[in-house]
């Protein structure tokens, strides 16, 4: 099936990257929010991005307004009738995307698909809430969305072969690779970067290293972008905390189980990056 309008509900850290690259690899983009404070913010998120690839040579003023014109922010889920594909990127709520997606499927054509941003929550729950959930299956792009390359295709035991092959092609179309996991909490990356994330905090819990130490450690002796504590700031530590108690409830395995010292931070507030502090002080 041949897509060309892009759907995206949400427009924060991961809506706003994903309509970008949307829009940027040549689909009519439209991008919600649940209100105009909010949508006027991630659109703005987009801008400044594009802003910046002007700026360093590797966007043409010209193509960056071509891309701003296929871009569409609207605070309707009615503006998604003509949409061939929609990726939900709202909070990770089940009961939200659960009515996300079932006010979609009164909205949409039959023909759409339906997909997910979640890291971490069952698609299959999601699917069930729609009258075609052999079209659902899960998207999961990664922060910074322009930059990073992979795509996470999450297929459940309904998703079916046309829907999985559109994924992929679509997924390609935006630059990006694409492997495929089963509909079980983590998928692949999470599953194995959750326990490696967990296990930076519970050394630096028991005092064995220093924040820096950890981080120097993986990041010059392993060749990691970030260090394991850096990272974690950079997902944000109610993202992991939530991931991990996710990943805990359905494995029950002690390697998933979320340290004190994480769940302190979280309870404190100090969510990383985007509250200017976490591990480390961003103000
Ligand atoms: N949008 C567009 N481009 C961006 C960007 C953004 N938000 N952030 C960085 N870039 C680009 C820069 O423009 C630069 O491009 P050029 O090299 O072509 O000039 C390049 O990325 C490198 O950026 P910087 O020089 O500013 O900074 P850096 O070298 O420190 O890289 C980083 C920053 C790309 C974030 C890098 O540190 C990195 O890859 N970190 C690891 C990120 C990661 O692991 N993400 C996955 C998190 S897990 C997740 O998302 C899923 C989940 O479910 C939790």
């Amino acid at each position: 099936m041949a897509i060309k309008t892009v759907g995206v509900v949400g427009c924060g850290l991961m809506g706003s990257g994903i309509a970008q690259v949307c829009a940027q690899s040549g689909y009519q983009t439209v991008v919600s929010e649940i209100n105009k404070e909010l949508l006027d913010r991630g659109i703005g998120m987009i801008n400044a991005s594009l802003s910046k690839a002007v700026e360093r040579g590797k966007l043409t003023e010209e193509a960056r307004s071509t891309v701003l014109n296929r871009l569409k922010g609207t605070v309707s889920l009615e503006d998604f009738r003509e949409c061939d594909l929609v990726i939900e990127a709202v909070l990770e709520d089940m009961n939200e995307k659960r009515r996300v997606f079932s006010t979609l499927d009164k909205i949409c054509p039959p023909h759409t698909i339906f997909s997910s941003n979640t890291s971490c929550l069952s698609v299959l729950e999601m699917a069930v809430s729609t009258k075609r959930p052999q079209k659902v299956l899960g998207l999961h792009f990664f922060n910074p969305v322009p930059v990073m390359k992979l795509v996470e295709i999450v297929r459940t035991i309904i998703t079916d072969d046309d829907t999985l092959n559109t994924a992929k092609q679509f997924s390609e179309s935006l630059g990006k690779k694409n492997i495929i996991a089963k509909d079980q909490p983590g998928f692949i990356v999470n599953r194995l970067l959750t326990p490696y994330l967990l296990d930076a905090m519970r050394l630096l819990e028991s005092a064995g290293a220093t924040r820096e130490d950890i981080d120097d450690g993986m990041v010059l002796g392993c060749n990691h972008p970030m260090g394991p504590l850096a990272l974690s700031d950079f997902i944000g530590l109610d993202t992991v905390n939530f991931i991990a108690n996710a990943m805990y409830e359905e494995f029950k395995d002690p390697k998933y189980a979320a340290p004190t010292i994480l769940r302190k931070m979280v309870a404190a507030g100090y969510l990383g990056r985007k509250k200017g502090k976490g591990f480390y002080d961003y103000k």
